[in-house]
């Protein structure tokens, strides 16, 4: 039996609320947190003033459907950005928080946080400085409600330079032997995948190499319960609410 040590929530609410708030607010945190979710993911990028702010995209247009480029942007301009409206009307006024005030929440509500470093192409490093600068004190007090991810070796090195105790895992699109090499060459607790494709052998080959596996994005309970069988460690999920029943069974060895 393949063992890794792994202590994280099985069920991660993706980009903070999944598909039930607009994605990386503080909103979604609080209903992450209500509906039993131990841990969220979220996404955090560089506004034009090196301010790290949770956002997923380069543009406003998805989120906020107005025109406008978050590195062209202050931190102060993107915290007036409405995020809330264009998702529904209810969560109207919701704004692009910072990444500090994120963190707050999340110490608040009870949630550990997967930081996803989300650089602006040819901003890897300063993101990933960035966010690791951010991270300091809890690195310092051995916080380990924190897991940083990117899918750039390049963010997520240069943060882990600033905070080598925190945990990190890389994100790749699929298993490859490269990949794995490379999340063992950065230290890294994990190995997080696309649930496209995505093995049993995969899983297997990642785990036997002593790294978890964390999926993304897995929204039928049926799915999820079928990938823990398969021995991955979690999952990051649009449909907290459909795979609560993940938080109160026992999948995992
Ligand atoms: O971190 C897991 C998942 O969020 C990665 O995909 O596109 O949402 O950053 P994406």
């Amino acid at each position: 039996m393949i063992k890794t040590g792994w202590a994280w929530p099985v069920l991660l609410a993706h980009r903070c609320g999944g598909a039930l708030a607009p994605e990386n607010t503080l909103a979604g945190l609080e209903i992450a947190a209500r509906l039993g979710c131990g841990a969220v993911e979220f996404d955090v990028m560089l506004s034009a003033d090196g301010q790290p702010v949770l956002i997923h995209d380069e543009t406003l247009e998805r989120t906020a459907g107005r025109s406008g480029r978050v590195a062209e942007l202050s931190a102060a301009e993107l915290s007036g950005v409405d995020v809330g409206q264009r998702f529904h009307p209810a969560f109207a006024g919701e704004t692009i928080p910072a990444f500090a005030d994120a963190l707050d929440a999340c110490r608040r509500l009870g949630l550990a946080a997967n930081v996803e470093i989300k650089p602006t192409v040819g901003l890897e490093r300063q993101t990933g400085e960035a966010v690791g600068y951010s991270l300091r004190a809890m690195d310092a007090a051995g916080d380990r409600q924190v897991l940083l991810s990117s899918f750039s070796a390049e963010a997520l090195e240069a943060a882990v330079a600033e905070v080598p105790r925190l945990p990190r895992a890389l994100l790749a699109a699929c298993y490859t032997p490269a990949a794995l090499a490379c999340a063992r060459q950065l230290s890294c607790v994990a190995l997080n995948l696309s649930r496209d494709g995505l093995t049993e052998e995969d899983v297997v080959a990642v785990r036997e190499a002593g790294l978890a596996v964390m999926v993304y994005t897995v929204n039928t309970l049926e799915e999820a319960r079928r990938f823990l069988r398969w021995g991955v460690a979690g999952v990051f999920s649009d449909r907290p609410d459909r795979l609560f029943g993940l938080v109160t069974e026992s999948c995992i060895t």
